[in-house]
């Protein structure tokens, strides 16, 4: 069990004076015909002093791991504290709402994602991706890593902020969406990956890498770097819909695979917060900013739902339990904030491997799990997506390593 203590909330925002952009960044950022001043100088004035006092979170769950908030990402990433954050995955405007014409659900209609996806021209679009980059890259740990998605529209600017700021670029994923919609002018090929760019903080950086977890999630072999993956599904939008949504399956491969438990992740542009929903799960915390109270409102009915704060007590049940007892008697209890928590706590009282019936049994004597009406889908999904949980065959599962 993560110790709660030993991982405080994050209060990260408390510069007392907004960072400027890096001198590297400033001396490439490109003057915007027909503005009079350059960005650089804007964002210099606008680093007021009184940011001492920690902006309120939107949401934050009750342990303080979870936290949102409501801002424009540029000007909360210069409050926050240098080599704070151990990753940040960023799915930035990609500037594609150009009055192009697309196919959803059968029907002809035009791109616009909202005004936040509307291009400022391309030295514009450059100069925003250079800003963010640069805050980020400040804020990363030495080791740490960042993980940005995009398509042409936007990716190039991206890749090549990396390089010249000094980010060590380690992968390009190829998403392969699986399922596209059709190219209606049917003059290109049809749109069917996105890109995602992996990169250390510099070439120094001793990154983390599960290889060994993503093997396993492979089936046994290396997992390579075309990425398979359905858009989310209409169960990911119960809580209603975000028009960039990605799949919680893409968020959940890339914390696991680049974040060990407890570590911070920070996803700057975090819309309905698939990123948060990954590190509920997953054991992380997380900080996700949004400009917008709509997404918003989504993103924190999302993390709700993944945060229980609930004390279990397990309760020896008799039946094939390993570490015996008698029925009736309490075997332990456990301060609880996640599926996850809930499950891997239900194995280890069970000694460490069990089956989905066993696991049932110590679990379902909880009043809070007899509540959940998704608790059948919720244990198996939790049996499936845990970094800390294997299959180990026969319909066994095993706290991972042990
Ligand atoms: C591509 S979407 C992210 C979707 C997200 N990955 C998800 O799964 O829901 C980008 C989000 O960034 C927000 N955004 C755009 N510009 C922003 C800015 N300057 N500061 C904060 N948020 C911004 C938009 O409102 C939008 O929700």
């Amino acid at each position: 069990m993560p110790d709660l203590a030993a991982a405080p909330a994050p209060d990260l925002f408390d510069l007392p004076q907004a960072a400027d952009p890096s001198p590297r960044a400033v001396a490439l950022l490109a003057p915007v015909p027909g503005l009079a001043e350059d960005l650089a100088a804007d964002l210099v004035r606008e680093a007021r002093p009184g940011y001492a006092d920690p902006p309120p979170p939107f949401y934050a769950s009750p342990d303080g791991r979870l936290r949102l908030y409501q801002a424009d990402a540029l000007e909360l990433l210069r409050r926050m504290q240098g080599e704070s954050v151990d990753m940040v995955f960023a799915d930035p405007p990609y500037f594609l709402s150009n009055g192009g014409i697309t196919c959803v659900g059968g029907r002809r209609v035009r791109v616009d994602k909202g005004d936040w996806d509307k291009s400022q021209g391309i030295i514009g679009d450059h100069n925003f991706n250079l800003l963010w980059l640069d805050q980020c890259r400040r804020i990363l740990r030495p080791d740490g890593t960042l993980w940005v998605t995009g398509t042409s529209h936007n990716i190039h600017s991206v890749g090549y902020g990396l390089q010249v700021l000094g980010y060590k670029i380690l992968n390009d994923i190829a998403w392969y969406k699986v399922n596209p919609p059709p190219n209606l002018a049917c003059r290109y090929f049809t749109h069917a990956t996105e890109t995602i760019l992996w990169a250390a903080k510099s070439a120094k950086s001793r990154h983390t890498f599960h290889y060994p977890l993503m093997k396993e999630q492979n089936g046994g072999k290396q997992m390579q770097s075309l990425w398979s993956i359905m858009p989310p599904g209409k169960s990911e939008k119960r809580h209603g819909k975000h028009p960039t949504q990605k799949p919680e399956a893409l968020l959940l491969r890339i914390v696991a695979a680049s974040t060990s438990p407890d570590e911070l992740v920070l996803d700057p542009f975090c819309g309905s917060a698939t990123t948060g929903v990954a590190c509920a799960r997953l054991g992380r915390r997380f900080i996700g900013i949004e400009r917008e109270q709509e997404f918003l409102t989504l993103a924190m009915n999302r993390l709700a739902e993944e945060v229980q704060q609930v004390t279990l007590v397990f309760v020896f049940a008799g039946g094939t339990a390993k570490a015996g007892g008698n029925p009736g008697q309490e075997r332990g209890r456990v301060e609880a904030t996640t599926w996850n928590e809930i499950v891997s706590y239900a194995l280890k009282t069970l000694g460490g491997e069990a089956n989905l019936k066993e696991i049932n049994r110590v679990v379902e004597k909880n009043p809070r799990t007899q509540l959940n009406p998704t608790w059948p889908s919720t244990v198996r999904r939790v049996l499936r997506q845990s970094t800390a949980i294997s299959a180990v065959g026969r319909g066994r599962y095993r706290l991972w390593p042990n």
